[in-house]
């Protein structure tokens, strides 16, 4: 069977070859520790093994609430800002038909309070409005401002539309188990309720009902994505650094962080990814970035982005490196046609796959990156599918802990995430 793997081949040049040796024991150690719970936060750490605790009453029930709403609507609102929507947003990006909501592919999926747009919300709202529609509300705090206040909007709109009792039967809410204002509203309204473990922050939420939910609802095989998690649980784990391409990457990004690069730069080659770097950049961002410590996560979109990044790639400040998401299968083909003119100086390409021309690209940047002083980590993914979806998703969650511990940080905290809302709240005059 194939799986995810990491190429450092273009990362050599610039550490020691001794350096990942020396990283070993503090890996184990890291891998022992986050094992044993006896980390930082490790009342966090359900993530470990929460695709082994997924049962099939999980993947009836989902299923069975996607049916009950997509028999009344046609359009899921999901309500989530953070790891309550990046999860899902990036699963089906990654997974579904790059203009899915337009084709008919399971529910139409919209996402709303991922930000405070008035015009974001309007729009939204007017394409939404001669459509029949479901919500799922999902905070785990349950107190956001952000999707509080577009589910505030949301359930005026289906409480005057179907009337309370109508609007209970379409509304699903995702938080808590047992605090929070979402939760309370819930209880008092009799909304169907799903809940966020205990034990999994936000940030690592993806693969319980934060994420199942919408992206079941998608038209996504739930149960293959777990299958795949499970499958990097295997993988993943494994102590040694020779066996581990997770660990090896974790390594490689803290030995290159304290030789003074200061950005990673997540690039794919797929606009299908696109948000899984979204996911990846609050994974990581929020995990690392504390102390004044950590690399900051940033992301691009190949080729396209070569035409205005990649001067400052090639060029700029050697503060970066940067690690290529490579699916080397594409899910769709598309080939160079001959044309009787040949004119446009493309004959050279006839019958060419896209797939081919794109891999091209991917080498040749690479090369070009490395020769211009930018170190280069490849992770290759096999083939987009809900499968690997999985286990890329898990090897993520893993790398970002064992690279926390090696920075010295708790990755499960965030701190620094109150401080501008405790100034906004001043502003606005929240009572106390
Ligand atoms: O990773 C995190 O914990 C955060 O990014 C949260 O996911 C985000 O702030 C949303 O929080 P909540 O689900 O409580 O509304």
């Amino acid at each position: 069977m194939k799986k995810i793997s990491l190429d450092y081949s273009k990362a050599i040049p610039f550490i020691k070859e001794q350096e990942l040796g020396f990283m070993e024991d503090m890996v184990k150690l890291a891998h022992q520790k986050l094992h044993q719970r006896e980390v930082p936060g490790s009342e966090y750490t359900g993530w470990l093994d929460l695709p082994q605790r997924v049962e099939q009453d999980e993947f009836k029930r989902i299923r069975e609430t996607i049916n009950r709403l997509s028999q009344k609507a046609e359009v899921l609102i999901v309500i989530g800002i953070g790891g309550s929507y990046l999860g899902a947003k990036s699963a089906i990006e990654l997974l579904g038909h790059t203009y899915r909501n337009q084709m008919g592919q399971g529910m139409e999926v919209y996402f709303a309070g991922t930000n405070i747009s008035s015009t974001y919300l309007a729009d939204l709202l007017e394409l939404v409005k001669d459509k029949e529609i479901a919500v799922n509300v999902i905070s785990k705090s349950g107190t956001t401002l952000e999707p509080a206040i577009a589910f505030r909007v949301f359930r005026r709109m289906l409480e005057e539309r179907y009337g309370e009792e109508g609007a209970r039967g379409r509304i699903v809410a995702t938080t808590d188990a047992s605090k929070g204002a979402l939760k309370q509203l819930a209880e008092e309204k009799g909304y169907e309720t799903y809940v966020v473990p205990d034990d999994v922050g936000g940030r690592y939420s993806v693969l319980t009902p934060v994420g199942l939910l919408p992206i079941a609802a998608a038209g996504i095989d739930i149960e293959e994505v777990i299958d795949g998690a499970k499958a990097g649980i295997d993988l993943f784990s494994r102590e040694a650094l020779a066996d581990n391409d997770c660990y090896c990457y974790a390594a490689l990004r803290n030995i290159l962080y304290n030789k003074g690069k200061s950005v990673e730069l997540l690039t794919s080659y797929e606009p299908a990814l696109s948000y899984f770097a979204e996911w990846w950049k609050q994974l990581f961002g929020e995990s690392e970035g504390k102390e004044h410590k950590g690399l900051f996560p940033a992301s691009a979109n190949f080729s396209t982005d070569l035409h205005s990044l990649g001067q400052y790639i090639q060029d700029g400040r050697r503060n970066l490196f940067v690690t290529t998401m490579w699916a080397e299968e594409a899910r769709r083909k598309v080939l160079v046609p001959d044309i009787a003119d040949g004119d446009d100086g493309l004959d050279y390409l006839v019958d060419k796959e896209l797939h081919y021309i794109n891999e091209m690209a991917c080498k040749g940047t690479i090369m070009a990156h490395s020769q211009g002083g930018v170190p280069n980590l490849k992770i290759e993914i096999p083939k987009l599918t809900p499968f690997y979806y999985g286990q890329l998703v898990y090897f993520f969650e893993k790398a970002c802990a064992i690279s926390g511990y090696l920075l010295g940080v708790n990755p499960y905290d965030q701190p620094g995430v109150e401080a501008y809302k405790k100034n906004m709240f001043n502003l606005l005059g929240k009572p106390e």
